[in-house]
């Protein structure tokens, strides 16, 4: 097929019509065939650092070129791109028309080049959290015009994070990333290039990896079964949720089995991995959750509580409020992750209350204190003041003590003393 421009770190779309088969057309419960027969736009990001085979992997999804064929593996411009390359993440998108029984899906692939190549990544998930909000807000522009019958829905359904096959859990910047995205958009974390991990190693690494999203609070994708669910695909959905995060390989060469046929896979000395072989990685369970089973429901999600929840915010930020309930359909979800926002306002409220009373009743005994300090300083003083009069009256009865019971001058000594005399000699004594 022909180039396609957008993937060389420049903005940009284009389009491209696809007739390869992917999948989505044929999944069977098809709730939605009004949005079905009009056609309908999946918007699909990839973040991750440069050369995890983000690209490679879409192809590998799309059965397609969405990205340009790569003249030698790491001599092609976007991989070499992270020398040269600004500290910045490009936003570029692609678009493809893919028809499939009948069925039109807007394909746009969104990828973010740059992510997480600077020397410092702390901000890298801002650019990126920044064009899944415009892509709402764009949305809610049109939601408010009279005429809606010409919505363009660019919204992001999907975003496939990508984990490097490091075998040591999450990295700071990936849980940074995450907990700054996961409130906007429909997290699918995969673990790339899965192929350089051994399965053991592979299952190590997807526990770690859980257990980080777990304790940081991320909240990822992942498909539920609920009580409407046949058995079979109550089943099917509890096994695409064993596999995440889906370590996957994807590949753009095609390798020939033992019986001749020719599959997309990579080839090594000792052997070859295939792309689409369950045994081999989750490259086929990915793919199905995302096109052929859950594809609708990650177009709900989106659209029902994302969306739903980020306008709110916006709305309420504006110091709108408006009760949306009765134009919306009801969802369960949406209910529940109400129910927890009003209990977790009602305890922060509980919280700031007890604080406070707290703080009253500190602030009081404080006072008391201080209060029974400056009693016992004044009492103290009155005490003192008291003693010193004491003291004072005490000092002069024993001065005139004292004058009273000094033998008389001629008595004493047998000869008159004159009175100066005699005073002098008492001021000795
Ligand atoms: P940028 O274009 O720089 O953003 O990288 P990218 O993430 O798109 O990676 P790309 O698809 O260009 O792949 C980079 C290199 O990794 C290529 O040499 C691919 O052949 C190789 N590659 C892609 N997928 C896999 C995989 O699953 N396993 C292995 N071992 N190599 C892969």
């Amino acid at each position: 097929g022909p180039a396609i421009g957008g993937g060389n770190g420049g903005a940009g779309a284009a389009k491209k019509k696809m007739n390869g088969y992917v999948g989505f057309s044929n999944y069977p419960n098809q709730q939605h065939r009004r949005s079905i027969k009009r056609g309908f736009n999946f918007t699909l990001m990839v973040v991750g650092e440069s050369g995890l085979g983000k690209s490679t992997l879409i192809n590998t999804l799309f059965e397609s070129r969405v990205y340009p064929p790569k003249d030698g593996d790491d001599s092609s411009p976007r991989s070499g791109a992270q020398v040269a390359m600004p500290a910045g993440v490009d936003i570029t998108s692609v678009s493809a028309d893919i028809v499939e029984n009948g069925v039109k899906l807007r394909l746009s692939v969104v990828d973010t080049p740059g992510f997480g190549d600077a020397v410092n990544n702390d901000e890298a998930w801002r650019p990126i959290l920044e064009n899944i909000e415009s892509r709402f807000d764009a949305y809610l522009a049109q939601e408010n015009r009279v005429n809606r019958s010409k919505i363009v829905d660019n919204r992001v359904n999907v975003l496939l994070y990508f984990i490097k096959p490091t075998g040591h859990g999450l990295r700071a910047m990936d849980i940074e990333f995450m907990k700054h995205l996961h409130t906007r958009v429909n997290l699918v974390p995969v673990i790339a290039r899965a192929d350089t991990l051994t399965p053991r190693e592979v299952e190590q690494f997807k526990a770690k990896i859980l257990a980080d999203i777990n304790f940081h609070g991320i909240h990822i994708f992942k498909p539920v079964s609920d009580h409407f669910d046949d058995p079979e695909t109550i089943s099917d959905n509890k096994a695409i949720a064993s596999k995440i995060p889906f370590a996957v390989v994807g590949s753009e060469q095609y390798v020939v089995r033992p019986d001749g046929t020719r599959v997309r896979g990579r080839q090594y000395p000792w052997g070859v991995i295939e792309v689409e072989n369950e045994n081999h990685n989750d490259f086929v369970a990915l793919r199905q959750m995302l096109l052929r089973t859950h594809m609708e429901e990650l177009r709900d999600e989106t659209d029902v509580s994302l969306y739903e929840s980020y306008r709110t915010q916006k709305l309420l930020a504006l110091g709108h409020v408006q009760d949306n309930s009765v134009f919306r359909e009801f969802n369960p979800r949406r209910q529940q992750e109400e129910e927890e926002r009003l209990h977790a306002a009602k305890m922060h409220k509980l919280e700031a209350e007890m604080s406070a009373v707290f703080k009253q009743k500190v602030h009081e005994k404080e006072g008391k204190l201080k209060q029974s300090e400056e009693e016992l300083h004044s009492r103290h003083q009155t005490m003192k003041t008291t003693l010193e009069k004491q003291r004072r009256d005490l000092e002069e009865k024993k001065s005139r003590l004292t004058q009273s019971d000094a033998p008389h001058p001629v008595a004493a000594t047998g000869s008159y003393v004159e009175p100066a005399q005699r005073m002098a000699s008492k001021d000795k004594k």
